[in-house]
């Protein structure tokens, strides 16, 4: 079974590469820092684990292009794609008089590039039979559980989620399963130090919607494997 999982050489993205080769999954570590990301694939690699590493800044087309041409050439299938780069909870944000340039680059990574990158990869994704895709979101993005605040982050989660909605719709004859996932509050670079949760824990919930059996859901927005508020 092969994955591939976006801004994968540091935090969530990480933790998601691990457990899923950890379950014997071939996964392809992607990231737009290509000295960091082989060096983390080597280091994974010498724990016996099947990752390759290639290039990936999302928000570049002829990025996603040379990415879905090498995974075409290279495994002629995909099984699991994870949609994890995200930038920007933009605490600081005044939705008033925001700053556009955090709220341009937060639309473009956060949602219009897993879009894009869905698409792209939708071919292979089609030749697996049992293929899940999986969008980290966030409960920042809930409408009905939203505190007001971090305006770029809110509204592209809550765009992420129904994105989700839309392709699980549009792939359900397909029997590919399109979830989006909140892995909690998490001790990263995003999350701070302040965070209750591991990245183990919150990764987690992640690989629960990555390796799906064919009677799960799809088109939900999930926690721990548990729904919550759209
Ligand atoms: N941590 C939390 O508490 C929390 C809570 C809810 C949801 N989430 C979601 O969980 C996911 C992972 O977050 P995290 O906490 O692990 O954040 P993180 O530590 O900040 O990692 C974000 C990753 O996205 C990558 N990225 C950003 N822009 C990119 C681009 N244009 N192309 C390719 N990669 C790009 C970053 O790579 P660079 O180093 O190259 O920037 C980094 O690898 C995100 O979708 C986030 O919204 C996190």
């Amino acid at each position: 079974m092969i994955a591939l999982v976006t801004g994968a050489y540091r935090g969530l993205g990480l933790e998601t590469v691990k457990q899923l080769a950890e379950m014997n999954y071939t996964v392809v570590l992607t990231g737009r820092k290509d000295s960091v990301g082989l060096e983390v694939t080597h280091s994974l690699n010498a724990q016996n684990l099947d990752v390759h590493y290639h290039h990936l800044d999302v928000n570049s087309d002829e990025s996603i292009q040379q990415l879905a041409e090498f995974m075409q050439r290279k495994f002629g299938v995909l099984d699991v794609l994870v949609n994890n780069a995200a930038v920007h909870y933009d605490m600081g944000n005044n939705v008033a008089e925001p700053s556009w340039t955090i709220v341009n680059e937060a639309v473009s990574t956060n949602f219009i590039a897993p879009w894009k990158l869905t698409s792209a990869l939708l071919p292979l994704l089609k030749k697996s039979s049992h293929a899940r895709i999986v969008n980290v979101s966030s409960g920042a993005g809930s409408l009905q559980d939203v505190t007001p605040g971090t305006p770029a982050y809110s509204t592209t989660k809550a765009a992420l989620n129904m994105l989700t909605i839309q392709f699980a719709g549009a792939l359900k004859a397909h029997g590919i399963k399109v979830n989006a996932v909140c892995p909690g509050w998490v001790r990263t670079d995003m999350g701070g130090q302040a965070a209750p949760r591991s990245v183990q824990e919150g990764a987690k919930g992640i690989v629960w919607a990555a390796t799906l059996p064919d009677n799960g859901p799809t088109g939900g927005f999930f926690r721990d494997g548990k729904p919550i508020h759209w």
